[in-house]
């Protein structure tokens, strides 16, 4: 069986930990675009795909606000035991510039896991094809999606779009996991010249008939496009949503977005609720 619809998974009352974790590498993939490396099996150990984390940025306690963080990787060791995990991160203002900063051996308060998860197919149900999109810095949770439906034998097929080839992101890990990846570049400078939806829709017509579920995250106007092409193919699509927020913790509202409710519509929290909702559900406007 697919996923039902609905928001993402809820997970069982997992704890929530707020570690001192220890940077231990700071990798740049271009100019603007870095992964952090830290240690922290507690929060490696227990998170799904999708789930977030919140993270200071700074040394000394400024800016006072965590930033949200998608978990990226988790790092294992020699006997695949979980040590660490990554995050994937473009500078856009002050915070992820500091963070660009850090030094390895430099500790970031990390709070997390954070969020649902995304709603993946119950361990032995009939394979069925699972087809992500992604743009910008919204591909980081992907890779780790990926592992998880390819350990459970699903297909999996990537489409990563950016506005220039320099800002693709994770198409070698998917590589790397053997996920087949179309890309697409705003400026035609690598892959499909236009959107990412440039790339899913030739491929949705093309395919053959079977159960496909669909995932996105990226900038708002990429997820709504994407949920307009799930919506005309008949398919379950899954977005993550990255809207800006203060607490992590469901209590300032900072992070709200609409939801179907009834005949009307009402507000979700982001970081409690989301990140992954089903896009029906979305007041897309
Ligand atoms: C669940 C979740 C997961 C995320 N995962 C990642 C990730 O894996 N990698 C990554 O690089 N970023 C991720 N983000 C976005 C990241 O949190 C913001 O880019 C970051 O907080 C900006 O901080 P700043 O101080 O650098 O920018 P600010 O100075 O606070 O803002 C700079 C610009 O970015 C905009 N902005 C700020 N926060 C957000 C946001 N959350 N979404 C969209 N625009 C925003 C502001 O409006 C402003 O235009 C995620 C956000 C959420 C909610
Ligand atoms: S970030 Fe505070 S309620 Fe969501």
């Amino acid at each position: 069986m697919l996923p039902p619809p609905g928001a993402g998974a809820i997970l069982p009352s997992m704890p929530i930990h707020d570690l001192p974790l220890v940077l231990r590498q700071l990798r740049h993939v271009s100019s603007q675009q870095f992964v952090l490396e830290l240690e922290g099996p507690e929060i490696a150990a227990e998170c799904s795909p999708g789930q977030f984390v919140m993270t200071t940025v700074g040394g000394d306690g400024d800016p006072l606000l965590r930033r949200p963080m998608a978990i990226y990787r988790v790092l294992r060791d020699e006997n695949g035991d979980a040590t660490g995990f990554s995050m994937l991160v473009e500078v856009v203002g002050r915070g992820t510039a500091m963070l660009q900063q850090r030094q390895p051996g430099d500790v970031l308060n990390v709070l997390g896991p954070l969020g649902t998860s995304f709603r993946i197919p119950e361990p032995g149900t009939p394979a069925a094809e699972h087809l992500l999109v992604m743009g910008g810095v919204g591909s980081a949770p992907f890779p780790l999606l990926a592992e998880d439906l390819l350990r459970q034998g699903h297909s999996v097929r990537a489409f990563v779009g950016a506005r220039t080839a320099d800002l693709l992101l994770c198409v070698d890990d998917f590589k790397e996991l053997g996920v087949p990846v179309e890309v697409s570049t705003d400026d035609g400078t690598r892959g499909h010249h236009g959107f990412v939806t440039g790339i899913l829709e030739p491929y949705l017509m093309g395919r053959e008939e079977g159960p496909a579920v669909l995932y996105a995250c990226g900038p708002l106007p990429m997820m709504h496009a994407v949920h307009a092409v799930a919506t005309a193919a008949g398919l379950p699509l899954q977005v993550s949503f990255e809207a800006p927020m203060a607490c992590g913790l469901g209590a300032c509202l900072s992070c709200v977005i609409k939801l179907r409710d009834g005949d009307g519509w009402s507000y979700r929290r982001v970081c409690q609720e989301g990140p992954v909702f089903d896009s029906r559900e979305v007041v897309w406007e």
